[in-house]
């Protein structure tokens, strides 16, 4: 395959960082981040080699979900700003080599929303239906509430209408009647918004919850008979509209339930899903310092065809969910990452961001970055997890981990001129607080974290197999080594990775290979492993030691 062609599936080998508006950087200093703030922050993005922005909830909201709880799919926040200042953010990032995607929320609306408004007013409303009704007492749903700590069933009741409505998520967020030809007929026209503006599709918010129709009459049913055929819908709408546009999903759940969010064989339906499996075995690995849980969950995860792709991640904005391992094993990540009741949240998760988990150990966390950068797939980062930001678990629930960005060690971590008191919420402050963890400082300092992220990013952009590979974990005895190889047209990698503080040396067969190919470090600069006839080879890893390895011979092309 040609590098051109590549390009043209962007996303298989984008490098994605997810920033809240919120919360980036804040240009007018009224506390709040803005657009324009982050337009001025593009360079720097740039700089460390993002490919695409997902941009959390900007949308007008009653924020009583940190914006996902929208009043107006076709506005903005005027906190951050207007719509033009939204294009002038899009059109720089393109100008700088960025695509952008935004959040797309459509499983519920605020109840702020003036459909919900309308809705409730009276059940013979003509936006009645765009909501979830029931007339009799709904039956005990405690168990399936998202948020444990502040609901105790999925249905409300409506003193005004005397009927109860769904909500899957907080009371204040009704869900939409997915089965109502006009509620998808206004959220592709919401896709459609956004489109015409520039950006390059979605991050879908809860996908399974917005294709679920339990609770809704037996009759309505019959107008929706196939929540996928919508999904598919939706994608080829993108597809039709921008010719490379994506829908990014958020489905945590088991591999092989994601594999029908992804489609048929051609991959007709979400383009890229999270690996929430991966995610999750990555942590009981690292706990256990046992590569295994990981490689289980790598050798099971599905395929994906050329039209669909894995998104990895280490943190995202919500708790660190540990929900699909087993009791046992989430108290193990518990007791090695978040022992203090205070760090967890709903008895599944963890509020706490990698750093602060790792205990700030320079060598693992950049073993763990390393790692995330060698899985095959399109590496998502949240902001502030390139310098190494904490969390601060002052701050209620899941927003601990969405404290401001930390550009300096100027007053609010040089994130907005304002009295402390007016930002979003506080500042992390103690070891990982901006007077040690800031991007200036790292900025300059050739051997900090930020430019380790960078370093990982250049070589996974220069390396295409990794988004692209076939992928296979080598046979190697140490239980806490993860050996793997990807390979795709005519380009190898090997990835080694130490999840334990002893070093070792770990002995390789590489199938096809003679000595006349050698293994060049892409990440350090040391000699070059020599392979032998046999296709043997050894890799000395230090403690927590990683390891990029490009295939190389003396006739190659490649730089490295
Ligand atoms: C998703 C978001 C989360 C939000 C929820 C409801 O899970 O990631 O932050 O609270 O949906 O919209």
């Amino acid at each position: 395959m040609r590098i051109s062609e590549t390009s043209d599936v962007w996303w298989k080998t984008a490098v994605i960082y997810c920033l809240d508006v919120e919360t980036f950087m804040d240009w007018n200093d009224d506390g709040v981040g803005d657009f324009q703030g982050a337009a001025e922050r593009l360079d720097y993005l740039a700089e460390l080699g993002v490919t695409c922005l997902w941009l959390m909830p900007f949308y007008p909201t009653a924020d009583r979900d940190d914006g996902y709880d929208i009043t107006d799919y076709y506005g903005v926040d005027p906190r951050f700003g207007t719509a033009g200042d939204f294009v002038e953010l899009v059109h720089t990032a393109r100008d700088r080599g960025m695509r952008v995607i935004v959040d797309l929320v459509v499983n519920h609306t605020s109840d702020r929303h003036p459909w919900f408004k309308a809705s409730r007013s009276s059940t013979t409303s003509p936006y009645r239906d765009f909501y979830v009704w029931r007339d009799d007492e709904p039956p005990d749903t405690t168990k399936e509430v998202v948020f444990p700590d502040q609901e105790t069933s999925i249905w409300e009741y409506d003193e005004k209408s005397a009927q109860w409505y769904l909500h899957r998520f907080y009371r204040c967020q009704p869900d939409l009647n997915i089965t109502n030809p006009q509620v998808r007929d206004e959220i592709v026209k919401v896709l459609g918004y956004w489109l015409e503006l520039g950006i390059s599709g979605f991050r879908v918010d809860a996908v399974p919850f917005m294709l679920q129709t339990d609770g809704v009459d037996a009759a309505e049913l019959e107008r929706f008979p196939d929540p996928h055929e919508y999904l598919r819908s939706l994608r080829s709408f993108v597809g039709r509209r921008t010719g490379d546009g994506i829908l990014l999903g958020e489905v945590n759940l088991p591999h092989k339930d994601q594999k029908t969010f992804f489609g048929g064989r051609d991959g007709d339906e979400l383009t890229m899903q999270f690996d929430f499996i991966g995610m999750q075995n990555t942590y009981l690995a690292l706990a256990r310092q046992d590569a295994r849980p990981l490689v289980r969950a790598l050798q099971k995860r599905p395929a994906t065809s050329r039209q669909s792709q894995w998104a990895t991640f280490l943190r995202n904005h919500d708790e660190l969910t540990l929900d699909k391992l087993s009791d046992a094993e989430r108290q193990e990540v518990f007791a090695a990452f978040g022992p203090d009741p205070a760090m967890q949240l709903y008895g599944r998760g963890l509020r706490r961001r990698l750093p602060t988990m790792l205990e700030g150990d320079p060598r693992r966390i950049r073993m763990a970055y390393s790692l995330m950068f060698s899985l095959p797939g399109t590496p998502v980062l949240f902001y502030g997890e390139e310098i190494g930001m904490g969390e601060n678990l002052d701050v209620e629930g899941r927003l601990a981990v969405r404290t401001p960005m930390q550009w300096s060690d100027q007053p609010n971590g040089g994130f907005s001129g304002a009295r402390s008191s007016r930002l979003p919420r506080p500042m992390v402050d103690g070891a990982f607080g901006p007077e040690h963890v800031n991007v200036a400082q790292q900025r300059t300092d050739p051997s900090s974290l930020l430019e380790f992220i960078a370093l990982l990013i250049r070589r996974y952009r220069e390396s295409p197999e990794l988004g692209w590979a076939d992928f296979k974990v080598l046979d190697q005895p140490h239980r806490h080594v993860l050996a793997h190889e990807s390979a795709w047209d005519d380009r190898r990698i090997v990835a080694v990775h130490n999840l334990s503080p002893e070093s070792c040396i770990v002995p390789l067969h590489l199938e096809g290979c003679d000595r006349s190919a050698h293994l060049i470090d892409l990440l350090q600069s040391t000699q070059d492993t020599s392979i032998d006839d046999a296709g043997r080879c050894e890799v000395a890893l230090d403690g927590y030691g990683y390891r990029w390895l490009r295939l190389g011979s003396h006739t190659s092309k490649r730089l490295a």
